[in-house]
């Protein structure tokens, strides 16, 4: 799958739709604005169903067989969406960024948490920029209580909690909703929202995240984030382009952060050179 970012201007965004929801503006470091919902979406505002009859993808990580749809497949659902009506290309910054398809480091990453056990029953797993959620539905499947993040509630309520649904046996379906969560919204809002000093915070055992350092100034809001939401002794796992042209960010960029705010221990755990190079980096706190 190609790489392609293709930036239209930003300042038409008129996405945000603030209902039932915390919205939160802010000035990001490259001045663009930010302005979409930040919350949990309540399981009345999603259809777990809408995918019934669909053509659906099968992939196998390790003993673990994955159904999903992607954009393909709901076309027609999403061309009606204003958020997505100016996608001209896989992101659109601020507005769209790019949850509607499987990205390569996406299946890097389930595939290396199934094939390495990295999800223990009952792990309270959170996947930050989840997307369609290939590595979040690994974990799902491996026992995690999941959390899936994403920018944009339409990703997660379109394909990401169907195909939760999809990979629930007709006997779990009841609980699906004790076994996940889907969380809406920028990281900068998330954590001043969710980690607040005086908030009681759900905390994590392991982070997982897939192609969402490509663009260095939303780096630092990800590490906040990842830093507050991580439990002492948790870990993290982070799949990523070494370099992602045309935007700047990547591993290199990403390690440099990581050095300078000191808070973790990093290491590759996976190095992919077949098609463009890829990372999988794995941080745990450092103890004092
Ligand atoms: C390139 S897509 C990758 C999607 C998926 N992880 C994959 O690998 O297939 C980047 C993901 O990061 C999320 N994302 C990017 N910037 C974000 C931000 N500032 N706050 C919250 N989520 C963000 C997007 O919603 C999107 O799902």
């Amino acid at each position: 799958m190609s790489f392609c970012f293709n930036f239209p201007n930003p300042s038409n965004d008129n996405s945000a739709d603030g209902r039932n929801s915390h919205t939160f503006s802010h000035e990001v470091l490259n001045e663009e604005c930010s302005l979409v919902p930040c919350e949990f979406i309540s399981s009345s505002d999603i259809n777990f169903k809408d995918v019934q009859g669909i053509n659906r993808k099968k992939r196998k990580f390790a003993s673990l067989e994955v159904v999903y749809v992607t954009q393909e497949t709901i076309a027609n659902q999403i061309e009606n969406l204003d958020v997505f009506s100016e996608k001209t290309s896989d992101l659109v910054p601020g507005k769209y960024e790019g949850g509607l398809k499987v990205w390569e480091c996406s299946i890097d990453l389930a595939q290396y948490l199934a094939d390495n056990n990295c999800i223990q029953e009952n792990d309270y797993v959170l996947e930050l920029g989840c997307g369609i959620g290939l590595p979040g539905l690994v974990a799902y499947l491996c026992g995690g209580v999941v959390t899936f993040q994403d920018f944009n509630s339409e990703v997660l309520k379109l394909l990401t909690a169907p195909n939760v649904w999809l990979n629930t046996t007709e006997e779990n379906q009841i609980d699906i909703l004790q076994r996940c969560q889907f969380l809406c919204g920028d990281w900068h809002d998330i954590k001043e929202i969710y980690y607040s000093e005086d908030k009681e915070k759900k905390l994590y055992d392991v982070i997982i995240t897939s192609e969402t350092i490509y663009e260095r100034n939303n780096q630092r809001k990800l590490l906040n984030l990842m830093k507050s939401a991580l439990k002492p002794g948790g870990v993290i796992y982070l799949a990523s382009k070494v370099h992602y042209f045309g935007v700047g960010g990547g591993i290199a960029d990403f390690e440099e952060l990581l050095k300078e705010d000191g808070t973790f221990n990093f290491s590759t755990v996976l190095k992919t050179t077949e098609g463009v190079e890829r990372r999988i980096l794995k941080l745990t706190r450092k103890t004092s």
